[in-house]
């Protein structure tokens, strides 16, 4: 499998002073493609906060991120707009859904901001849609959907621009036990199907059925790092 993100020697420090928090403090990590990585930890032990960098969300302050080839720790700010749209689906905990818009419209929204626009996105979106599993809801809105449905479309907007990496922050932590479960399905299956690398943060023990690695963070540095081949024959 190769490499698509290559994190070196990464620290993040909110604040100064007396006052600093050392949220990061020293991850080397590679994310293959095809792989499904999930990174645990106690609350407060930098998961967000890596995961935001690897995004390019958030600014590292030292270390290197490469994402597909390129540094990104070194971009001006106006670029990382650019680079989170060609490389990364976002999927939060809470949806992030346009109310006023149905399910097919907020992935059509997606799209938009990639230029694909008129018949092109409404026969795109209703793939992402099939894709989740949700066509029969193409046309609700959101407050009609159940937490697990709107996560689904939360995972079609996020695919919409055909990102190799998806980076999910708990992505099942407002579902219940089976909706959460064909959420963790939906992102095995973009890792098996579709080769993209996932990147999840959770908490949710659920998981581990669906990972390839697990890395455990602790205080801002890698405390384990779990290969788990042998849970996915189970699995598949
Ligand atoms: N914007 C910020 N300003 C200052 N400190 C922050 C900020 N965001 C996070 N922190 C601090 O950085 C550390 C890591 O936070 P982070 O949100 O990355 O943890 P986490 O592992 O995602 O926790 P949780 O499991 O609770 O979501 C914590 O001590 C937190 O208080
Ligand atoms: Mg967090």
């Amino acid at each position: 499998m190769s490499v698509i993100l290559q994190i070196r020697d990464l620290y993040k420090t909110y604040g100064e002073g007396a006052s600093a928090v050392h949220a990061v403090n020293g991850v080397t990590l590679d994310v293959k493609r095809g792989e499904l990585l999930v990174l645990m930890g106690p609350s407060g032990s930098g998961k967000t906060t890596l995961l935001s960098m690897m995004g390019c969300i958030l600014r590292a302050s030292t270390g290197s991120i490469c994402v597909e080839g390129m540094e990104t720790t070194g971009l001006a700010e106006s670029h990382l707009p650019k680079v989170r749209l060609e490389h990364f689906g976002f999927i939060f905990q809470g949806f992030n859904l346009f109310p006023a818009l149905t399910s097919l419209e907020n992935v059509e929204i997606a799209l938009d901001l990639k230029k694909i626009r008129g018949s092109r996105a409404r026969q795109r979106a209703l793939e992402l849609l099939t894709q989740v599993g949700l066509t029969d809801k193409a046309h609700e809105f959101p407050e009609n959907l159940s937490g697990g449905q709107k996560q689904r479309i939360a995972i079609a907007r996020a695919l919409a621009g055909d990102p190799h990496i998806v980076l999910a922050d708990e992505p099942t932590a407002a579902l219940d036990s089976a909706s959460g479960r064909k959420v963790l399905e939906i992102l095995h299956e973009l890792t098996r199907e579709q080769n993209r690398a996932v990147v999840v943060v959770t908490h949710d023990p659920r998981v581990l059925d669906y990972a390839d690695r697990i890395v455990k963070l602790e205080d801002g540095r890698v405390a384990e790092e779990i290969v788990c081949s042998a849970m996915k024959e189970v699995v598949s």
